[in-house]
């Protein structure tokens, strides 16, 4: 044990406020004043390790070192994860259910997806031409709520689909609110989950068909490493793992529409230049923008690693925004430069906006591919199938509150289809 240093501290009982204060820059403020990629902090009155940068996120995610078990806190678990999904699995279990998320991911499955999107965004034009004022983020919400309860099988009618969008906006929206707004997304998680379970009952009863390429059906009929099927509420939880983060990308939608107002040359760029370019654009508003500050897993067994110890089950936070945003990788990182990924090497543990390391046997996001051609096909409706203007408004967005979201919410006026 001669080897083994102590982590950089950050002395105090509890810093769980600090976190909620500082929201996107709590770890990077830190990992800035220590000088250290690593340190030490109390969180929910633990000790916790706080981590960011590429070596950092390729520790967290060896599978030998990390567990996802008992990491999530319990206000994410009753509003964005739900109990019992993907996120909370290790190892084998959690392998076999990320298959059945991966299976979904086709190049077939996703041009299914981008249909749907193109198709209503195309009905939404018209609807928005008729409207004094269009507020992009709601509206968007709508358009990806209806395209992904479509391609997952699950109907819906014209008379809910407002409130299941409010009801899935929620669950995002409301996992760092305090009072009424977290407990609006409980409420939602428990109006949906019992929404969605009872259409799995119908399909498991052959009162329901959706289309076997769906989520529903195939969720529905899916059997665990042991052969039985899940728990209907499980399956809830899975299909709303599907949905509610579609109707998300209405998040990384308002800072596409923003860059494109607040980068005018940009724009020129879009419409002179070819899918490349609109996929490098795409990548660097995920790198960019804030979205989710970070991931949490626990230590699996103890271990040193480059003379620091880490105890079995310590909570450990890798810092994604921080990480997306640092010198060491990115060169002038506060800058939006979407030229800078004309050479990128694709690195799995240096742009993290959707985790890191592998689909298939890690933690990353199984929808990474689904949200890249999401927005690029956004980008198409934006630049080149209509016309609108911005009127004066509130543009500006937070790195403390948690997901960050412009003030306005973007607002758009005289829209005009092309
Ligand atoms: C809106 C943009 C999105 C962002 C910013 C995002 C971000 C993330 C992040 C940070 C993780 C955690 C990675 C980890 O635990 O190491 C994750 C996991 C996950 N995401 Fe996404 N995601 C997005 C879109 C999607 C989409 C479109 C889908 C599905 C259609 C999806 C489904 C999931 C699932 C099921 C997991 C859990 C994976 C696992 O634990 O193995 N996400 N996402």
């Amino acid at each position: 044990m001669s080897n083994v240093n102590p982590m950089p501290k950050e002395e105090g009982l509890d810093h769980t406020l600090s976190l909620a204060r500082e929201g996107y820059l709590y770890i990077p403020n830190r990992r800035h004043s220590f000088n250290s990629n690593i340190f030490e902090t109390r969180l929910l009155g633990k000790k916790a390790i706080c981590m960011g940068g590429k070596e950092a996120a390729e520790l967290f995610y060896d599978e030998e070192k990390f567990m996802r078990q008992g990491a999530a806190p319990n206000r994410v678990l009753q509003t964005l994860f739900g109990a019992k999904g993907v996120q909370t699995l290790d190892g084998a279990d959690h392998k076999h259910r990320k298959e059945m998320f991966m299976a979904l991911m086709s190049q077939e499955g996703i041009k299914d997806l981008i249909n749907l999107t193109r198709n209503e965004w195309e009905s939404a034009i018209a609807k928005w031409e008729d409207m004094d004022e269009v507020v992009l983020y709601e509206e968007v919400q709508e358009i990806l709520c209806r395209a992904a309860c479509g391609w997952a099988g699950v109907p819906i009618q014209e008379d809910e689909i407002q409130a299941r969008t409010k009801e899935f906006g929620s669950l995002f929206e409301s996992v760092a609110a305090i009072g009424p707004n977290h407990w609006l997304g409980r409420a939602a998680r428990n109006n949906i989950e019992r929404w969605i379970s009872g259409l799995v009952e119908e399909v498991r009863n052959n009162k329901l068909n959706p289309p076997e390429n769906t989520a529903l059906h195939q969720f529905s009929w899916h059997r665990d490493a042991t052969g039985n099927l899940l728990d209907a509420e499980v399956v809830a939880v899975e299909v709303v793992n599907i949905i509610r983060p579609i109707v998300a990308i209405a998040i990384f939608i308002n800072f596409t529409a923003l860059a494109i107002h607040q980068y005018p040359e940009e724009k020129v760029k879009l419409q002179s230049s070819d899918q490349k370019y609109t996929e490098m654009f795409v990548q660097e508003i995920r790198r960019f923008y804030p979205f989710f500050p970070l991931v949490a897993a626990r230590v699996k067994k103890d271990f040193i690693w480059n003379g620091y110890k880490f105890d079995v089950g310590t909570l450990t936070l890798l810092d994604l925004y921080g990480t997306n945003h640092d010198p060491t990788i990115w060169d002038n990182p506060d800058l939006f430069n979407p030229e800078r990924f004309s050479e990128w090497d694709g690195g799995r543990y240096s742009f993290i906006p959707q985790g890191g390391g592998e689909y298939h046997s890690g933690h990353r996001c199984p929808g990474e591919w689904i949200t890249v051609e999401v927005m690029k096909a956004v980008v198409d409706q934006l630049i080149n199938q209509m016309e609108f203007e911005v009127p004066e408004q509130d543009l500006s967005f937070s790195l403390v509150n948690m997901p960050s979201i412009p003030a306005s919410k973007f607002v758009i006026n005289h829209v005009k289809k092309k």
